[in-house]
């Protein structure tokens, strides 16, 4: 009996190191960006982890700066099992077939992180994601980016400064209601031709967190910088339905791990990623940045809102109800840890010898 046992483990042991020996599962993951960003940077993560906690039986091939596939590509190289990893923007989704993502693009909806978190990882973020598995896509983690903000060659300073101008996009209707709510001229394109674009000015601007901005020197094309916060940008982190439901279900469940953590890094560093973008372009000194003011903001704003009811019925008037109820509990909480808050002790009057 005691053999048995002895033969069960070596078993086990050379079915394990065949495994190691046989070839890795390879997963593709293809991204648009910079290494050097948010994103890059916890794609990179996400292999380490990966392949880590799988001991070398997976191997992800990170493929940065559209050099596998340009945003439109990457979508149908995914369905198709091409590559089996990607983090689009949430602005990307529309050509899908699922203009419901595009409820992160209306302008000034999430007043703070702590409301887009919660959005991203409860009951929205969930039905988002259910309605890409019929597109053969399953979603596993949202991933953060930051807040967006103007450029072009001319002063971006008050609503009337867009009129006529061409202004980048990605593949987002709301987005592209946005600018013409400014009074500009929306063209998407595809984030690898947007520095080519803006030095030949074939658009004048465009819109960016500073990460993505400083990365592909969009700077050094622009003259202007309005700091607006005026939306938003997120990954939404998918793989091919029919590769993850064909992992062993150890491995899955390793690579959730990977992916879990990944996320808490990404979303740890995406803020400090933007404000070091913002002070290398400050450093750069080739883009004058304006900060918009409170009056500023208020005139963008009365021009903005507007699009949220005009794209209510199809990025979801539930959703959207939703996003608002959240922010305004995100709001009471934060008033009531104010109030909580004890105030500083007042000092004593030093003690006389
Ligand atoms: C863009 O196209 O501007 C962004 O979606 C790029 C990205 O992935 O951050």
């Amino acid at each position: 009996m005691k053999h048995m046992g002895i033969f069960a483990g070596l078993f086990a042991a050379l079915l394990f190191s065949a495994a190691q020996a046989a070839d890795p599962i390879v997963i593709k993951f293809s991204h648009v960006v910079a290494p050097a960003t948010p994103k890059g940077k916890a794609a990179d993560k996400f292999k380490e982890l990966a392949e880590s906690y799988t001991k070398g039986v997976v191997k992800v091939e990170v493929y940065p700066n559209s050099q596998l596939y340009k945003d439109r590509e990457e979508m149908e190289a995914l369905q198709l099992g091409a590559v089996q990893m990607l983090a689009p923007s949430l602005s990307k989704f529309g050509p899908l077939g699922v203009r419901d993502f595009e409820v992160f693009d209306l302008p000034y909806i999430f007043p703070n992180k702590t409301t887009l978190y919660r959005v991203m990882d409860g009951e929205i973020g969930a039905r988002l994601f259910a309605k890409l598995e019929p597109k053969s896509i399953k979603g596993l983690a949202y991933w953060d980016n930051g807040f967006k903000q103007m450029s072009a060659n001319k002063p971006l300073k008050n609503v009337e400064d867009f009129k006529g101008l061409k202004m980048r996009i990605q593949s987002s209707k709301v987005l592209d209601a946005q600018m013409r709510a400014l009074g500009a001229n929306p063209q998407v394109m595809a984030f690898s031709e947007v520095y080519t674009a803006l030095q030949q000015n074939v658009v004048d601007g465009t819109e960016n967190p500073m990460s993505n901005l400083y990365t592909q020197k969009m700077h050094e094309v622009q003259k202007h910088l309005t700091l607006s916060d005026h939306g938003y940008l997120g990954y939404a982190v998918i793989v091919n339905k029919a590769f993850w439901d064909g992992l062993s279900p150890d491995i899955r469940a390793q690579l959730e791990k990977a992916v879990k953590e990944a996320t808490a890094y990404e979303r740890q560093i995406a803020q400090e990623e933007n404000d070091e973008s913002l002070a290398k372009v400050k450093a750069a000194g080739t883009t004058e940045i304006y900060i918009l003011p409170n009056e500023g903001r208020a005139a963008w704003h009365k021009v903005l809102l507007p699009v949220h009811e005009q794209f209510a019925d199809v990025v979801g008037r539930d959703n959207i109800q939703a996003i608002y109820k959240i922010a305004a509990d995100v709001q009471k909480e934060m008033d009531a840890a104010r109030v909580k808050k004890p105030a500083a002790p007042k000092k004593s009057p030093a003690k006389k010898k």
